[in-house]
């Protein structure tokens, strides 16, 4: 697919636009001459650019392609279920932002919500209207969360739920599971997953996810395994679990996992937190614990909630959440919380999601999943295609693993993904206009744009994959 729109592709300095608002087409005195005919820009000159200027060329890393191989492409623009890139080049996009998109992208319920909004202004460092809209719907719609704060990003969601948890139970200890992630914060990098989890070869010890955490910042932190229920003591303050792990591939809660975590924190008086970042308003309407029938102490947002705008949110139990100040000691703060563009996106997404998304959301991912599935055994690859709800995920398993491929359970059984097929398999989809995320980890995310069509096209596409995975496995 070619975009139709090629002047998309050319050089546009800040310079060289026209000013909206004044009608100024003509440079500011002093400014650098633009060059007369600009070069169309291509996928790896802007790399090229982007990696003299910003480390890596990225500004997170999975996009960099380090574990795929290749140059990234730079996306021009997106509509639907679509991205393309500067050089013209139209993708089915199942990378959606990485779950931030949900009804596919420039919507045009959310674009004319945030033209509006910004039209009234972009940031006030004062209380809004759309904030209390967006606090009450999440209300509303999510079982535990009876107060709810607004930040910008899921990591300050994450990091500020740890703080009130420890602040409202006064104990120290928090458990992860190894395998999940929940953001860039200090102590909740040990044995993520994601992208980090290309980085991190420690095995099961409590060590530093990254380079620059030191060892004190994870010193309170137990990393456990997913899936198996933990006997806790009374020094834990919380448990915190994405109660479907989406970021070691696509592993389901076992039978039991979830209410065994809740019923452990209760006995001991440890706080649950679910990180919902990526099941929120993506499962179901009130999300993972809507679906598995356990509530959490606090939940963790994001994603879905901006609709494609930077919000996070971290809400539960009102005693708790009146921990934080003002009311109480714990604190937290942001310049953008609660943004005026971000809360009028995520009401206009949500206002989308009914319950009729949802079972359109599920069917897609059920008939991508299918679809994926047969392509991989009628070639002989060896995979597991998982399906929770609308979430799809792919275990390539290491080459000669007899069949049927049982779905992993944990990081261990994750990391043994063929990190090299996955590879090879994302790069024969993307150049059969595919794009799935450049990262072995990471799950598809099926949304209200991808069409029967668009699905039948992307399982016709993995058939041609599967067997060039397969021939060159074969080689
Ligand atoms: C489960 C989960 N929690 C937290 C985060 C962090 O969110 P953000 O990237 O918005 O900081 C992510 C990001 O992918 C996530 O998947």
């Amino acid at each position: 697919m070619t975009d139709p729109t090629p002047d998309q592709t050319t050089d546009q300095t800040t310079d060289q636009a026209t000013d909206q608002a004044t009608g100024r087409s003509e440079p500011p005195a002093g400014a650098v001459a633009p060059p007369t005919r600009p070069e169309p820009l291509t996928n790896q000159g802007l790399f090229d650019r982007a990696r003299a200027v910003i480390p890596g060329g990225v500004n997170s890393p999975v996009r960099a392609f380090d574990a795929v191989g290749g140059t990234p492409y730079f996306v021009a623009r997106a509509a639907g279920a679509h991205v393309w890139d500067v050089e013209g080049r139209g993708y089915v996009d199942l990378v959606q932002s990485y779950g931030a998109v949900i009804a596919g992208h420039a919507h045009p319920h959310v674009v004319d919500a945030i033209r509006r909004a910004a039209g009234e202004g972009t940031s006030y460092g004062a209380p809004t209207y759309r904030e209390v809209l967006l606090a009450e719907a999440i209300c509303a719609r999510v079982p535990s969360v009876e107060k709810v704060r607004l930040v910008s990003s899921g990591t300050e969601a994450t990091m500020t739920a740890i703080r009130l948890a420890r602040g409202a139970t006064g104990r120290s200890r928090i458990v992860k599971f190894a395998g999940n992630y929940h953001g860039h914060s200090d102590a909740l990098l040990a044995a993520s997953g994601s992208a980090v989890a290309h980085l991190d070869h420690s095995e099961g010890a409590t060590v530093p996810g990254s380079a620059g955490v030191p060892p004190g910042a994870v010193a309170d932190t137990v990393v456990l395994p997913y899936n198996q229920v933990p006997v806790l003591d009374d020094t834990i303050a919380c448990v915190i679990v994405e109660p479907v792990a989406a970021n070691m591939g696509l592993v389901a809660p076992a039978p039991g996992f979830l209410q065994g975590l809740r019923d452990e924190c209760t006995r001991v008086g440890a706080l649950l937190i679910f990180d919902e970042v990526i099941t929120g308003f993506r499962l179901d309407i009130g999300g993972a614990q809507q679906v598995f029938g356990v509530i959490p102490d606090l939940t963790c947002l994001g994603k879905v909630i901006g609709g494609g705008l930077n919000v996070g949110a971290f809400g539960g139990r009102a005693d708790v959440m009146d921990h934080l100040a003002p009311l109480g000691p714990v604190y937290q703060a942001g310049t953008l919380s609660g943004n005026p563009l971000a809360t009028a996106a995520g009401l206009a997404a949500l206002s989308l999601l009914d319950q009729g998304a949802y079972e359109q959301l599920e069917g897609t991912a059920a008939h991508l999943a299918v679809g994926l599935q047969d392509a991989f055994d009628s070639a002989g690859v060896a995979a597991h295609v998982s399906r929770v709800g609308p979430l799809v995920g792919l275990y390539l398993a290491p080459t000669g693993t007899p069949g049927p491929v049982p779905a992993p359970v944990d990081y261990d059984g994750a990391r043994a993904a063929d990190e090299a097929g996955y590879g090879r398999f994302f790069h024969a989809m993307l150049d059969a206009g595919v794009a799935l995320a450049p990262g072995a980890y990471e799950v598809l995310f099926p949304g209200l744009a991808h069409t029967p069509d668009i699905v039948a096209h992307v399982v016709s596409v993995a058939y041609e994959a599967a067997r060039t995975l397969a021939g060159e496995d074969r080689a």
